[in-house]
């Protein structure tokens, strides 16, 4: 590496337009620094492109620390690129080598649509959580903290499942782009508290139909989710899930 950082060459997935026709596209950025994020390194070479009088790239981002679930790039075939527990935001330089090349797209399952380059439609998320991802009970106000006592290692589990910041990485991993870890977070993080026991049925079917209805794949066990998240979400959500949805099957 130079004074001046490193040479980097990428292949980005260029597509114009949800029905247009996409492909790789080659470019070169030098000057990338070891602590700079992948996502400044893309906005290094927007500006370079733009000083070409050319259309910059399309990707989504907005904390850029790890907490939005905004961001989300296919780097060398793996969602979120090659560290565990990181978001492509909080990727840094200098786990790739001077003059490598990468291969940039972006999150490819067909419950997200290409809109432009590398941003998809993640809209079908929201669209689940509408279907239960909430508390639509009265639970009055704030109570006190030891009012409704919960054993720490179950409010923990309800924790580690509320981390899930829903980047969609485990459905671009996932061969069956199932978006059970995501789901299943989302239920949990809910299931394993009182509050979020009474609607526990309806929210398992609901939450779990959607995500049919959008057109995401069956859950089987491959845990590449797992692999790629970058919050950690155990495949234990998931088999939590799957009793809770079967219980609600049962009940209706
Ligand atoms: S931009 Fe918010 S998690 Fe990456």
């Amino acid at each position: 590496m130079s004074e001046k950082g490193i040479t980097i060459h990428l292949k980005v997935w260029r597509q114009s337009g949800p029905d247009e026709p996409g492909r790789l596209v080659e470019y070169s950025v030098g000057g990338i620094l070891p602590e700079m994020s992948f996502l400044e390194m893309l906005d290094i070479l927007n500006e370079q492109i733009i000083g070409k009088g050319e259309v910059p790239i399309e990707f989504d981002s907005d904390c850029r620390e790890g907490i939005c679930g905004t961001c989300g790039l296919v780097i060398d075939g793996v969602a979120h690129g090659p560290r565990t527990a990181t978001t492509t935001c909080e990727l840094r330089m200098r786990h790739f080598r001077d003059g490598q090349t990468i291969i940039v797209e972006p999150f490819r399952a067909k419950g997200f649509p290409v809109i432009k380059d590398l941003i998809v439609d993640r809209t079908a998320f929201d669209r689940i959580m509408q279907k239960g991802g909430y508390v639509s009970t009265n639970v009055g106000s704030a109570p006190d903290g030891n009012a409704i006592p919960i054993p720490k290692e179950v409010a923990d589990k309800a924790m580690d499942a509320a981390t899930c910041i829903g980047c969609a990485a485990c459905v671009a991993a996932c061969p069956n782009a199932a978006a059970a870890l995501f789901v299943s977070a989302k239920i949990a993080q809910l299931a394993h508290l009182p509050q979020g026991h009474a609607e526990r049925t309806r929210r398992a079917l609901g939450m779990i139909g959607q995500a049919d209805e959008e057109g995401f794949g069956d859950c089987s066990n491959h845990g590449e989710c797992e692999a790629v998240c970058p919050k950690n979400i155990s495949l234990e959500t998931i088999a939590q899930m799957k009793r809770d949805y079967i219980r609600a099957m049962l009940r209706r």
